[in-house]
C-alpha cells in the first residue's frame, strides 16, 4: 500500500504532496499528471547516466503514457558537478529546447541531482515547477523535503541556492535496492539524526529497524513484505518529522531558537561540516560525517551537564547499528575546532550547537557556553578511541 502525507506550509500557504510506495515508477506519470498543470505539455527529466541506467527508462515511458513530451537531460555523477557550470548547461538545456512556463522539470535520483535540478527550475524563467523522484536513502528522508536547492561553489557548499517547493514527491522505495551500503549507511544516519531529534517514538522504530534489518544485508530483505511495509513507515515518519519543522519554518528563520526552528536540523552537523572539510570532502559521505557529528553532539551535551549519560548510551547504540563509518585516523582535533570558524551556521560569529537536552528534546546553546577544553575532550574520546 502507498502512503500519502501532505505537507502544509504555513508562510506561503502552499501545499504538495510526498507518495511514498513500492514498486511505484511505472505508474509515475499518473500521479505526475495529478501533481502538474493541465497545460503542462513538457517535462525535463534530470539524473545521471547510472541511476538513468536503472529507472530512468521505465519513468520515462510512464511519463509519456500519461501524454508529457520527455526530454532528458544527464549531469555527471557526483556532489562536484552540483555546481554552476552544470546549472548553466542544464537551463541552456531547457531554453533550447524552448521549456515554457507550464512545462516542469522532474529530478530522478540523490541529493545532488535534486538540488541542482530544483535550483534550475528555481531559476529558468523566475521558477517553474518541478518534481521529485528521491532514489537515495538520504534524499527520499530529507533533501527533497523541504524546499531547500543549491549548487556548491567558490564560496562554499550550498551557499548559491533558492527556496523552491517542488509540486511533488514520489518515492518508490524499492530503488534503494541498488543503493550502494556505504550510501545506504550515509542516509541512516540522517534517518538517526531525525528521530533523536523528533522524540522516543521514532527513535525506538529507527533502533528496531536497524537491529532487524542491517544496511549490510539489506538487499536480501527486499521480497519480504514486512520488510518493505517498515521501510515505507520508517521512511513516512522520517518525511512527516521534517515537513513539520519545515511547515512552521520554512526559510529558516535566523533568530528563531527555539526547538522547532529548521536551525535543528543541523544537529550532528557542526563536527559533521569540519570533519569533511578537513579531510578534503574526500574520506566520509556526508551522512556518515554527520554520524560522527551525531556522538560528538552527544558527548558535548553529557559534559556540559544537560544529557544524561543512559540517553547518550542509547545514541551511541543506534548510530552502532547504520553500518561502518570510515577511520578517523590522522585527523587533528585542533583542525576540526578551526573549522568551526568556518561552519555557515555562525551568524553574526556566533557557532550554536544544535545539542539534545532528551531524545526529542533539542537545545540551541552559544559555542560561548562551551569551553575548549569540552570540545577537545568530547572530539578525543568520539573521535580517538572508536
Ligand atoms: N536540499 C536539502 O535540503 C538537502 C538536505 C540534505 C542534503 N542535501 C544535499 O544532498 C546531496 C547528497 O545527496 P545524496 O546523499 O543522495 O548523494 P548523491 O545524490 O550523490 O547520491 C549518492 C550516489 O548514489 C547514486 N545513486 C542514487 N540513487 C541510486 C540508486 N537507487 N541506486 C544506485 N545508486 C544510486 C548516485 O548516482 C551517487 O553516486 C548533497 O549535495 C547535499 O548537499 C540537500
Ligand atoms: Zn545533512
Amino acid at each position: 500500500m502507498n502512503q500519502t502525507l501532505s505537507v502544509k506550509l504555513k508562510e506561503t500557504a502552499r501545499e504538495y504532496e510526498i507518495e511514498i510506495g513500492h514498486d511505484s515508477l511505472k505508474t509515475i506519470g499518473v500521479w505526475a499528471r495529478r501533481c502538474l498543470s493541465k497545460s503542462t505539455k513538457k517535462v525535463v527529466l534530470i539524473s545521471n547516466a547510472k541511476v538513468f541506467r536503472l529507472y530512468g527508462e521505465a519513468v520515462k515511458k510512464s511519463f509519456e503514457d500519461a501524454g508529457f513530451e520527455v526530454l532528458v537531460w544527464l549531469m555527471k555523477d557526483g556532489e562536484r558537478h552540483k555546481n554552476f557550470r552544470s546549472l548553466e548547461t542544464a537551463l541552456k538545456f531547457f531554453s533550447e529546447k524552448k521549456l515554457t512556463r507550464t512545462d516542469s522539470v522532474v529530478a530522478l535520483g540523490g541529493g545532488v541531482v535534486g538540488d541542482l535540478a530544483g535550483f534550475a527550475a528555481a531559476i529558468y524563467l523566475r521558477g517553474i515547477a518541478f518534481l521529485q523522484i528521491p532514489t537515495t536513502l538520504l534524499s527520499m528522508i530529507d533533501s527533497s523535503v523541504g524546499g531547500k536547492t543549491a549548487v556548491n561553489s567558490a564560496f562554499g557548499k550550498n551557499l548559491i541556492g533558492a527556496f523552491h517547493q517542488p509540486k511533488g514527491v514520489l518515492i518508490d522505495v524499492e530503488t534503494l535496492k541498488t543503493l550502494p551500503r556505504r550510501e545506504l549507511t550515509a542516509g541512516f544516519c540522517e534517518a538517526v539524526k531525525q528521530s533523536a531529534l523528533s522524540g522516543a517514538d521514532l527513535f525506538n522504530q529507527t533502533a528496531r529497524f536497524l537491529e532487524n534489518y542491517s544496511p549490510k544485508f539489506f538487499k536480501k530483505h527486499f521480497s519480504d513484505e514486512k520488510f518493505l511495509s517498515e521501510l515505507k513507515n520508517l521512511v513516512a515518519a522520517n518525511i512527516a518529522f521534517k515537513a513539520e519543522i519545515v511547515a512552521g519554518d520554512e526559510q529558516e528563520n535566523v533568530s528563531r531558537t527555539d526547538a522547532k526552528s529548521r536551525k535543528i536540523l543541523n544537529f550532528g552537523h557542526t563536527v559533521g561540516h569540519a570533519l569533511e572539510k578537513v579531510t578534503g570532502y574526500k574520506r566520509f559521505k556526508h551522512g556518515e560525517a554527520v554520524g560522527y557529528g551525531i556522538l560528538a553532539a552527544g558527548e558535548i551535551a553529557n559534559n556540559i551537564g544537560i544529557f544524561g549519560k543512559n540517553e547518550l548510551k542509547s545514541l551511541n547504540d543506534v548510530i552502532g547499528l547504520v553500518g561502518k563509518l570510515p577511520s578517523t585516523d590522522n585527523i587533528e582535533i585542533k583542525e576540526i575546532i578551526e573549522a568551526f570558524e568556518f561552519d555557515k551556521k555562525s551568524i553574526d560569529k556566533t557557532l550554536q550547537w544544535i545539542l539534545l537536552r532528551e531524545i526529542g528534546k533539542p537545545e540551541i546553546v552559544n559555542n560561548e557556553k562551551i569551553s575548549t577544553e569540552i570540545l577537545q575532550k568530547s572530539l578525543n574520546k568520539v573521535l580517538k578511541s572508536r
